[in-house]
């Protein structure tokens, strides 16, 4: 049986969407030693076999078909605007995808001023201000603590993730406008849906069944 290949988003992703397929009776005892350097782990007797990658890199692995499905969130699958099947909504890791900035940026944002956008996110902040707002603004790409770019006026306004707000509160910025919801989610490779159809259903049907279970406790 030719294995079906899982890439997962490495950190909180992957643990949550490794209990799920726990559940489903699908582990890798490997894959809980810490310590191990192991970068991929089979279940021989399932045909199945999980690999962590940085989850930029998710949805290139799915879509050349090195990775017959992937977990990962919506933002990435967004940023990276790879041709996929985007098949559940894991509904874990919810968060926003936000415009956030002081107080003080809110009128020039809403006058459609040119402002500065800093984000990890160029390609959703581009999609965003160009085709859903029409409006012009000048994109500058970070690489991680975003927050401290309207701080130390590198730009007006950011697009990030807020999940809990406290990194927005505790630097004095506020969320101005929302871009989308965002959550973890799975992913297929196009080929495999055609060619796995039956062995994916009964994968999307199972992980359905436990989220019904869970949103009705
Ligand atoms: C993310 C995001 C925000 C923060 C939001 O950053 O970019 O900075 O989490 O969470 P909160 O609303 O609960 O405070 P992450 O920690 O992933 O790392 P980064 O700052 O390096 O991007």
């Amino acid at each position: 049986m030719r294995p079906i290949t899982v890439a997962l988003a490495k950190g909180r992703l992957a643990q949550k969407a490794m209990d799920l397929f726990g559940r489903l009776g699908i582990s890798c005892e490997e894959m809980k030693d810490k310590a191990s350097r192991k970068l991929i782990f089979a279940n021989e007797e399932l045909g199945m076999r999980f690999f962590l990658a940085k989850a930029s890199d998710v949805p290139t692995y799915v879509e050349y078909g090195a990775a017959d499905l992937g977990i990962v969130g919506k933002d990435t699958i967004l940023e990276e605007g790879r041709k996929l099947y985007e098949v559940l909504d894991l509904r874990t890791g919810r968060c926003r995808m936000c415009v956030c900035g002081p107080e003080s940026a809110r009128e020039r944002l809403k006058h459609h001023e040119l402002i500065r956008v800093a984000t990890k996110y160029p390609h959703i902040a581009k999609d965003y201000f160009y085709n859903r707002k029409y409006q012009t603004v000048e994109i500058i790409k970070l690489n991680g603590s975003v927050e401290l770019a309207p701080i130390v006026g590198l730009s007006d306004v950011i697009v990030d993730i807020v999940e809990t707000g406290s990194t927005l509160r505790e630097n004095g910025l506020v969320v101005l406008e929302e871009v989308c919801p965002l959550s973890a989610r799975m992913v297929v490779n196009q080929v495999s849906m055609k060619r796995e159809s039956e062995r994916i259903a009964r994968l999307i049907k199972g992980l359905q069944e436990l989220l019904r279970e869970d949103e009705g406790n």
